[in-house]
């Protein structure tokens, strides 16, 4: 390579920098969250659902609100990995968090489920997976009732609610 196509590629790249701003947070070929990545949860981005006014079938009666943390980026065509959301209910704290790596591939694929309590400052994960563990969650014994009903929005990578609708951003 010349001195002469050497500087031209500097330029380019320099100018591509400059295009782009800040590169973004690479997105990571799998996470696993922990009960701290939920900490705080109120302080994220919330979208507000209230009773009656949406699904029939949205798990409760009652006012829902959504947090999530961080938005896709525009235009996206699925969650990035490393996506978190939750959804507070009256009863009870459910959440979703996008793991990657083929997680839950006969369900919801890429997320895992997940129930917590605790406090928001200090959230602890009552159980997770692919579903909720017998006798918790909804439906059947043994089956993931959580796949099946997100099975309906999997054009939306599995999430329901009207606000989060990727399309939207
Ligand atoms: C009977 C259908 C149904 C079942 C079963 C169900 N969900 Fe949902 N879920 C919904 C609907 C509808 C929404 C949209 C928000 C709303 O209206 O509350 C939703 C929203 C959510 C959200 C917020 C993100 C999103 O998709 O909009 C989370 C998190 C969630 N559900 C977790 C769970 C977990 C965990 C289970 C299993 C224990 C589960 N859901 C089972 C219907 C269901």
């Amino acid at each position: 390579m010349t001195a002469h196509t050497g500087r031209t590629a500097a330029y380019a790249i320099t100018l591509a920098l400059w295009a782009c701003g800040p590169a973004p947070e690479p997105e990571p070929e799998s996470f696993v969250p922990f009960a701290s990545h939920f900490a705080r949860y109120t302080s994220w981005e919330s979208f507000v659902i209230p009773g009656g006014a949406q699904q029939e079938d949205a798990h409760v009666s009652g006012d829902r609100t959504l947090y999530l943390k961080r938005r896709p980026p525009r235009g996206a065509t699925r969650y990035p990995v490393g996506t978190l959301i939750v959804k507070v209910t009256p009863l009870q704290v459910f959440a979703m968090a996008k793991r990657g790596g083929g997680y839950n591939a006969q369900g919801a694929v890429d997320w895992e489920w997940l129930e917590l309590e605790g406090t928001v400052e200090q959230p602890f994960i009552r159980w997770r997976g692919i579903g909720a563990p017998d006798g918790e969650g909804y439906g059947p014994p043994g089956e993931s009732s959580c796949n099946l009903c997100h099975d309906g929005a999997a054009h939306n990578d599995f999430v329901r609610a009207a606000p989060l609708q990727l399309s939207e951003w």
